[in-house]
């Protein structure tokens, strides 16, 4: 038997983790990372466990690997902020990003798709990814938030830099972070816009939403503001792109099932749910220790990074019967996909919407496609996993 290791910047390893990660819950659930300095957790009940406990697992060092630091982040980052800062934020940017904002986005979404797929309509092919997948999300938070018209072209762009990768250094490079700080400048100079004039958007309800502290009614600061807008972009762009890049892929590889969805779109809620078991778009969340924790006859000593494997809990056995069958129809309680307890995906509604209808709009012009793997490539991030490059044959 070889030595077991796990690397989350390896390309290679990237391709088919699933092997490893089956060792790793059945050999090591507690593995550990000397060369990299983590330990990571990876059966469904510990990753579990540990995202509902974040007075223990902290996400207020980073939650991505490359970012994570020994000091607290702070700023208002919500993703990297723990209880109390963490739930004064998010019930403040929860009474702006309501469900019902939400489900009024679906008829927007539809008419989006029919427009970026429409012209491929009796072609021979078009790339999925990134001539679908990756446009549909950020114009959906574009008009999500309120992004004027006339910016938007802009904007999308800035976005698209936003995730510029760098071999050997990730996300962490120069284009990404200016081009943060110009979205970030961008989105100040919004919210400020709309202190002076309100409209019926997202932005307007961010600026005007309060709740009361113990120190009386607080209310965001436009920085904070402009904050959170920052993290739907990112939050919301990649993530959505990468699970409908997926479903295409899942869906070429399974005929059968393709044929039951074209057939039966309301089968698609739950085949969304299994595209996000079986592939999770963000598979590895990181933690904090903020004390010493005994698991499985291991001790992790306090101030440790840990590495919770959402996307191997999702092919945990011991949760999901025959856990690496794809199967559009199977029964199941949840995933983690999009994470769980208190920093669970604000924007599931969201990628779920944008999920079924992307399938649905998809299926209705395209019930078969191949996929043209010498083609196609990966982009990969210690979080992110899934196609940059998907082009299909009609
Ligand atoms: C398939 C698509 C998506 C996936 C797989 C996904 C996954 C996740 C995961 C795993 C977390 C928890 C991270 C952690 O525990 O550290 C998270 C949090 C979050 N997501 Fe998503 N996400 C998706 C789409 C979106 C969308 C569309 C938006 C916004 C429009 C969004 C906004 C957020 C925000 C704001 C948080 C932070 C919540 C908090 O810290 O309380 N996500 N997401």
């Amino acid at each position: 038997m070889t030595e077991l290791y796990w690397d989350p910047f390896d390309p290679t390893i990237d391709l088919d983790p699933y092997p490893l990660w089956r060792r790793m819950r059945d050999e090591q659930p507690v593995y550990h990372n000397d060369k990299l300095g983590f330990h990571a957790l990876s059966r469904y009940a510990d990753v579990e466990a540990a995202c509902r406990d974040p007075r223990t697992f902290s996400s207020a060092y980073g939650t991505v690997l490359e970012l994570m630091t020994s000091e607290p982040m702070g700023g208002g980052m919500m993703l990297f902020t723990d209880p109390p800062a963490h739930t004064t934020l998010r019930t403040l940017v929860s009474r702006a990003f309501t469900p019902r904002r939400i489900a009024l986005l679906e008829d927007y979404v539809r008419a989006l798709c029919a427009e970026l797929l429409e012209p491929h309509v009796g072609g021979g092919g078009f790339d999925y990814v990134q001539d679908f997948a990756v446009q549909l999300p950020s114009r959906v938070i574009s008009e999500l938030i309120g992004v004027d018209p006339a910016d938007r072209e802009e904007v999308r762009e800035e976005i698209d830099r936003a995730f510029h990768i760098e071999e050997g250094r990730g996300v962490v490079n120069e284009v990404s972070f200016a081009a943060m700080m110009r979205l970030h400048a961008y989105f100040c100079d919004q919210v400020e816009a709309r202190r002076r004039s309100p409209r019926d958007d997202l932005m307007t309800a961010l600026v005007e939403a309060e709740v009361s502290t113990g120190e009386g009614v607080r209310r965001l600061t436009t920085g904070e503001a402009a904050d959170f807008a920052g993290l739907l972009v990112s939050g919301g762009t990649e993530t959505v792109a990468r699970l409908l890049g997926w479903a295409c892929a899942l869906l070429a590889a399974h005929p059968g099932q393709r044929a039951a969805l074209a057939a039966d779109p309301s089968l698609l809620r739950n085949a969304v749910e299994e595209i996000l078991r079986y592939e999770a778009p963000s598979p590895v969340q990181g933690r904090t220790l903020t004390r010493e924790v005994r698991l499985h006859g291991t001790t992790i000593p306090a101030g440790a990074k840990v590495l919770l494997l959402t996307g191997a809990a999702n092919r945990d056995e011991r949760v999901f019967a025959g856990a690496d069958r794809f199967d559009v129809r199977r029964h199941f309680d949840g995933h983690l996909a999009f994470g769980l307890g208190i920093h669970f995906c604000l924007g599931a509604a969201l990628a779920r919407l944008e999920g079924r209808v992307g399938l649905a709009e998809t299926l209705r012009r395209f019930p078969v496609w191949d996929v043209d793997h010498e083609r196609a490539a990966r982009l990969h991030s210690s979080t992110v996993r899934g196609y940059d490059r998907l082009p299909i044959v009609l």
